[in-house]
């Protein structure tokens, strides 16, 4: 495990979309694995600076999201697919049509669960996996409890999260209770993984992960398993590690 910890936020977006920009350089077809919430906003932006002043090409790219709310279309504003548009896709030169978000709309979740391990499979699998972490150390929406194999599935959200992600809504009962979500085994199988998280409110469930014993009660503690594995923490959220790590 490789963990990076950084002053601030402004930070981890640039080490992180130095890596991902590596990335994409060095493989025309790469396959992003995306994330939503607000610690991947930097990392974006970063991304879009990148397009526009660096040519940094997305013509080649494909990209996976981890999840979706149930119940809401794209359209609406705070589903992961309107996240995606506005904080990415509509300011680079990705081709829509290769950029794949879970169909919260879907009739049958169960059946397109298993078509979106078959695209991911299809297109040669993510090489690079952003994620982020809940504060209950959930990742994608694998909430605690969730099996460690787990493939792409239709999940009840706790209430810890409901609670953590009204913040972006009017009120906490316009909150969806259901996702779909990439599982923990589809993660696993990524090529590289990049996980952010700043905040203090953060630093718990990232010591967890990093430092705690594997375990379902701490879904990104299974991170422990991948070969290639980086966390980029600000030092807010990396207060309760305890082993030293590299300060850069
Ligand atoms: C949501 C997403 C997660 C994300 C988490 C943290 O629950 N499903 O993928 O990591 O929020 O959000 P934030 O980055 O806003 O703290």
């Amino acid at each position: 495990m490789q963990v990076i910890i950084v002053k601030d936020k402004a930070e981890m977006g640039k080490t992180a979309a130095e890596i991902v920009a590596g990335g994409m350089r060095a493989k025309e077809h790469f396959v992003l694995g995306l994330a939503t919430g607000t610690t991947p906003i930097p990392l974006y932006r970063e991304l879009i600076r990148m397009h526009k002043e660096d040519g940094l090409d997305f013509s080649t790219t494909a990209s996976f999201n981890l999840d979706e709310y149930v119940g809401i279309p794209g359209t609406h504003d705070q589903s992961y697919r309107f996240f995606m548009n506005r904080e990415l896709f509509d300011h680079v030169n990705i081709n829509k049509k290769a950029t794949h978000v879970p169909d919260g709309m879907a009739d049958d979740v169960e059946m397109f669960c298993a078509e979106y391990e078959a695209m991911i499979a299809d297109c040669g699998g993510v090489d690079c996996q952003i994620l982020g972490i809940g504060s209950n150390g959930h990742i994608g929406f694998n909430e605690p409890g969730t099996s460690l194999g787990s493939r792409t599935h239709r999940t009840a959200l706790t209430e810890s999260t409901i609670k953590d992600n009204s913040r972006l809504f009017e009120k906490v009962e316009d909150v969806p209770t259901e996702a779909i979500t990439m599982g923990i085994g589809t993660i696993l199988e990524s090529e590289s993984i990049l996980l952010l998280a700043n905040g203090a409110n953060k630093a718990k469930a990232v010591a967890d992960a990093i430092e705690g014993p594997i375990t379902a009660t701490c879904p990104a503690s299974a991170l422990q398993l991948h070969p290639n594995v980086t966390f980029i923490l600000t030092e807010d959220a990396a207060a309760d590690l305890k082993l030293e790590w590299h300060r850069g």
